[in-house]
């Protein structure tokens, strides 16, 4: 506990360039103020003292301006910056290292018992007065702008802005790098059409080169295996695909 604690003091220095020292950020830092508070209220909720957690969740809100139901599970180095107007809701998870700026919600949009808070992963940092709202996952390293209303997951070292929220950048994951090697051999655009417009036919093309790659891949495989036995008849290269194979064969005509 004592040094959880301890870390949480040091990640006010780590991640705000005014603190000075650590008497200053003892007594100046609403934001820690409100995540010690929880530590003891997480504590108590969990031990089934769930009145008491309440009622210290509270007093740490009427002390700080930062509302976080004492159900919601917080990770290590997690630093609220500023705190005035922070709400998390009671089955909101929060990984290591997040940081949030004031006025943001992580909260639901429904009304039903269960999940029903986002889930931020590791590294996540949530811009002043941002709204994250719904039971899905804001995937590690995320940013999310300040002002954005975010109702849906967001990829892992993705920035977000805007309302709705927009991916503004999304890094390529390693499968995603694979697809799109796949689509550069073939002459498919498969990243034109944004995560934010959901295409059936790109997903369903998306999925054709997923299965081309495992093929190529068990391909490759056995021609080294029979290569090794002294088996000939694997050097020949496949034909290349070009743009124009793509095109309808009619386009143009006069039919
Ligand atoms: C979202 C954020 C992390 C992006 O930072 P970045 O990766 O450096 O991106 P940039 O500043 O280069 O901006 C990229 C684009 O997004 C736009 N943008 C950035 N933040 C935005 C926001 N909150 N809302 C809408 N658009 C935003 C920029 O105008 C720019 O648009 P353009 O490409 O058309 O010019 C950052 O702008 C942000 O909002 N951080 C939160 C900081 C905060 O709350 N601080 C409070 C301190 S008290």
């Amino acid at each position: 506990m004592l040094n959880q604690v301890r870390e949480d003091i040091r990640s006010v220095f780590h991640r705000d360039p005014a603190a000075r020292n650590t008497l200053e950020v003892l007594l100046n830092y609403p934001g820690l103020h409100a995540v010690l508070f929880h530590r003891l209220a997480n504590g108590l909720w969990t031990r089934n003292f769930k009145q008491l957690a309440r009622l210290l969740s509270t007093f740490s809100r009427w002390l700080t301006g930062i509302e976080i139901h004492p159900g919601a599970k917080i990770g290590r180095r997690f630093f609220i910056d500023h705190g005035m107007g922070v709400v998390i809701g009671e089955t909101a998870e929060i990984g290591d290292d997040v940081t949030l700026y004031h006025g943001v919600t992580l909260g639901g949009t429904s009304w039903s018992k269960g999940k029903r808070h986002p889930t931020l992963e590791d590294g996540v940092v949530v811009g002043a007065g941002a709204k994250v709202l719904g039971p899905f996952t804001v995937h590690k390293n995320a940013k999310i702008g300040s002002n954005s209303v975010v109702t849906k997951e967001v990829p892992e070292g993705a920035t977000v802005v805007g309302i709705p929220g927009r991916v503004i950048n999304h890094p390529l994951t390693e499968k995603e790098k694979t697809r799109q090697e796949m689509a550069e051999k073939i002459g498919f655009q498969a990243y034109g059409v944004s995560n934010d417009m959901p295409d059936p036919v790109a997903e369903a093309i998306h999925l054709l080169l997923d299965h081309m790659h495992a093929v190529d891949n068990k391909l490759d495989r056995v021609c080294t295996n029979l290569k090794k036995q002294g088996i000939q008849g694997c050097d020949e290269k496949l034909p290349e695909l070009n743009n124009e194979d793509f095109e309808p064969v009619n386009a143009g005509g006069t039919d």
